[in-house]
């Protein structure tokens, strides 16, 4: 998790924290010896549950949790077509209710959450040992945090060979994002040149998620782990 303390600091009445906590759901940060939840600090705060995410539907799925009862009021209303009660549009709204399959759904996979999040580490924690010694960057965990492991991102030099060694062997690597949000066609209105972000336009060439999740056995991660070797080796 982001130090959300110090963001915390610099908010005032005229600004508040949309805090976006979809790829941690169940994180959790200590602050002055108190253990916060990821989606516990805005005054509005998002998860997706998109099927991939740690919490994930069968579909489009997502939360949003807010402590202000004004905000929970609006956004009742919002979700429903703007509607108050019923046939009554207060405000123009969108129809983003969840539908009740999917809130079936999520209610079961909430019970499970933490111990999913727990077998993550544990894959995380077989990674570390397997990857160590190797010419590549792991990720990093602050003390303070309690990462759930959404994705495994290592750095590479050689990434498009490990990629293509790994797809010879029916394992689809995948890059999050392999394009920076500056970089979209959507966005060539802003005309931000290149070098503008050069730390995260190198890091966007040398990242790589491994395959990650509760359902990964120590033997899946022994040959994500040989297979990286070689392909380091080249
Ligand atoms: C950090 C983050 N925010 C927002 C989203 C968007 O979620 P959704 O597609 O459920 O709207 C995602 C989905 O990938 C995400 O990872």
């Amino acid at each position: 998790m982001a130090e959300v303390e110090k963001i915390k600091n610099i908010t005032n009445k005229s600004i508040s924290i949309i805090e976006d906590a979809s790829q941690a759901h169940g994180a959790t940060r200590e602050i002055d010896g108190i253990s916060f939840k990821a989606g516990s600090f805005g005054q509005i705060n998002c998860f997706s549950c998109y099927p991939t995410k740690n919490l994930g539907a069968l579909g489009d799925a997502g939360i949003v949790t807010t402590n202000v009862e004004s905000y929970s009021n609006q956004l009742k209303i919002i979700r429903n077509h703007g509607q108050s009660s019923r046939g009554q549009h207060t405000d123009l709204g969108h129809n983003e209710k969840m539908d009740e399959i999917q809130a079936i759904v999520l209610n079961e996979k909430l019970s499970m959450l933490d111990q999913h999040n727990s077998m993550r580490r544990e894959v995380a924690h077989w990674y570390f040992e397997a990857l160590q010694s190797l010419d590549l960057t792991l990720p990093m965990t602050e003390n303070l945090n309690v990462h759930t492991y959404h994705q495994f991102v290592i750095k590479v030099r050689n990434r498009k060979k490990i990629i293509q060694l790994f797809k010879d062997e029916g394992i689809n690597l995948a890059i999050h994002y392999p394009q920076l949000i500056h970089q979209h066609e959507c966005l060539n209105d802003l005309n931000i040149k290149t070098n503008k972000f050069p730390n995260a336009e190198k890091i966007s060439q040398e990242i790589l998620s491994l395959p990650m999740g509760p359902h990964l056995h120590k033997n899946d991660v022994d040959k994500v782990s040989t297979l990286l070797k070689q392909a380091l080796e080249f």
